[in-house]
């Protein structure tokens, strides 16, 4: 793998059936906290006021070919930290683009972060702790700048 090609951008409204296809895969529903598989058409309304919230960002991980391999979504909490939550193409996981995404995510960032992740979610777990998060509590994990 070429990280090299890899690059993290903002999301776009083309992106929203991807999200919604990553979104609805059974690990994916798996792990999160709302895990009732979306129809398309709700998920697109989502997904407008989504971009659309200035408390939000969302990126995605693309290759050489444009294609998408993942998001990285930050949520500004009242308490001034970010939330991130992530997720890669069924089709591309278990090769490092978690840890590229999250990576690249964090690369510039000031802000405090945090991670709400299952305990059983053992690639993310593995991902914050590479990455130098530490654990606030069970499920919990922080990120405090490079
Ligand atoms: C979690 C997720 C983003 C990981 O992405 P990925 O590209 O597969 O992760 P990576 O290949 O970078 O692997 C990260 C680490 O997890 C390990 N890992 C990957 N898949 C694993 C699996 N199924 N079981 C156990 N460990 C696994 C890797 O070996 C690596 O650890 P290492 O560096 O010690 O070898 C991806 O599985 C996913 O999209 N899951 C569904 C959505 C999700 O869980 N989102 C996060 C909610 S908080």
């Amino acid at each position: 793998m070429d990280s090299i090609q890899i690059r993290l951008r903002l999301a776009r409204p083309e992106d929203g059936p991807d999200i919604w296809r990553w979104r609805n895969d059974p690990l994916s529903r798996q792990y999160s906290f709302n895990s009732d598989p979306i129809p398309l058409e709700p998920h697109l309304v989502w997904w407008a006021a989504s971009l659309a919230n200035l408390k939000r960002r969302t990126y995605i991980l693309e290759n050489e070919l444009g294609e998408g391999l993942g998001s990285l979504r930050k949520d500004e909490l009242e308490t001034g930290e970010i939330e991130l939550s992530w997720m890669i193409a069924p089709e591309h996981r278990g090769k490092g683009y978690g840890t590229i995404l999250l990576r690249l995510g964090l690369a510039g960032e000031t802000a405090r972060c945090i991670a709400l992740i299952k305990p059983e979610n053992i690639a993310s777990c593995r991902m914050v702790e590479k990455l130098g998060f530490s654990k606030r509590e069970v499920g919990v994990y922080e990120w405090i700048g490079a």
